[in-house]
């Protein structure tokens, strides 16, 4: 019995099945936005376009921000690469980012001691809240504003014009409830929710954070109030990878290695790391070498 397991499993291993490796490369191609930064030659046309970080002042909250960029993935369910900043780079991209407010929200007429959790918990289930949001690490209170999830679920095109969310028009006393509810529904158990202190960023980061962003490619991927979105793809092109010369390795280990650990010492890469394995980075390089 065990034999014949075996020998499947080395038919299953020998067999000419290219196919569900490519289609898995292919789909990491696309999951990752690696477009946003390289042409690939079987993805011509395609682009892509992330959140715009235009209000990210008003919708995230600093002490998330701090502990997120230097490990965008350690966020569960959040599949940015991790650009490697140094310290000094995230700190003007923070003060960047927080400056960035085109969109003011407040809440602060709204009565917060008197939000019932528990009317809000019903209208997130009359409402049908969780077909879309169930176990939904986004919606961390530790990642988000409580004024800006107010003024989105009281009207969410006001606060964010290209959101996929629906308007329910609802009364302020329900949309209150409904926002209490989900901050806590959806807390993760690490998350502060510390009230936080408006900073005021000073000119002088700002305009540093606005160059690492545009140096490093951010703007491949989001808006902002200062830099439009996919002007230039910082990557070079991928078309005709397998002729070029990419040194003594054959090219296979060199795409291989680019994706794992993009950087060399004393050679800085402004390519992002995905965390692939080295399965996945091997799906990947046959679909960019075409074999
Ligand atoms: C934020 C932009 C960005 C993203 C996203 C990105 N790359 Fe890159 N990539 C670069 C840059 C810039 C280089 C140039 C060399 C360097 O800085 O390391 C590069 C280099 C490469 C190279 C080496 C090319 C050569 O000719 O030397 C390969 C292969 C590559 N990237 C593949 C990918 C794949 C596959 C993805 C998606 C999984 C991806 N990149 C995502 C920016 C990016
Ligand atoms: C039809 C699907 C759908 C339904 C129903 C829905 N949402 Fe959403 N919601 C979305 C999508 C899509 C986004 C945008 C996520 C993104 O931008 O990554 C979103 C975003 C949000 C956000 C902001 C999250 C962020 O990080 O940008 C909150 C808060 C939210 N929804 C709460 C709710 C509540 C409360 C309800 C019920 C009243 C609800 N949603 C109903 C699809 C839905
Ligand atoms: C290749 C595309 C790409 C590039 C380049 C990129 N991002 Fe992102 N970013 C995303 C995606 C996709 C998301 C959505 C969340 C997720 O799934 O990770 C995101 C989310 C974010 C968020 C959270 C926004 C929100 O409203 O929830 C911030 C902040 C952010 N990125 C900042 C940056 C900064 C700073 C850089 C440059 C250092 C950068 N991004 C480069 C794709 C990109």
């Amino acid at each position: 019995m065990k034999v014949v397991a075996a020998c499947a499993v080395f038919l299953l291993l020998a067999a000419p099945a290219a196919a569900p490796e490519e289609l898995r490369g292919r789909e990491l191609i696309v999951k990752s936005r690696c477009l946003a930064c390289h042409d690939i030659p079987g993805f011509a046309g395609m682009a892509f376009k992330a959140h715009s970080l235009d209000n990210a002042g008003e919708k995230l909250r600093a002490t998330w921000l701090r502990a997120w960029l230097p490990d965008p993935r350690s966020h569960a369910g959040m599949r940015m690469g991790d650009l490697r900043l140094n310290a000094a780079d995230r700190r003007s991209i923070e003060a960047f980012l927080l400056s960035q407010r085109s969109r003011p929200v407040t809440s602060a007429a709204v009565n917060w001691e008197g939000a019932d959790t528990r009317a809000g918990g019903k209208l997130f289930e009359r409402l049908q809240c969780a077909s879309c949001h169930s176990a939904d690490t986004m919606l961390d209170a530790g990642r988000l504003r409580r004024d800006w999830v107010f003024a989105l679920l009281k009207d969410p095109r006001q606060v964010q014009p290209d959101t996929p969310m629906l308007n329910y028009a609802l009364p302020e006393l329900e949309v209150r409830d409904l926002t209490a509810y989900v901050l806590e529904e959806f807390r993760s158990p690490s998350a502060s929710t510390e009230p936080e202190r408006r900073l005021q960023s000073d000119a002088r980061s700002v305009a540093m954070g606005r160059a690492v962003f545009e140096r490093r490619g951010c703007d491949g991927c989001h808006r902002t109030t200062a830099t439009p979105v996919g002007q230039v793809k910082i990557g070079p092109s991928l078309v005709g990878l397998s002729a070029r010369h990419l040194g003594a390795a054959p090219a296979r280990d060199f795409v291989i290695r680019k994706l794992l650990s993009p950087g060399a010492p004393g050679k800085p890469s402004r390519m992002p790391t995905f965390e692939f394995s080295n399965a996945e980075a091997m799906d990947v390089a046959r679909v960019l070498l075409g074999r």
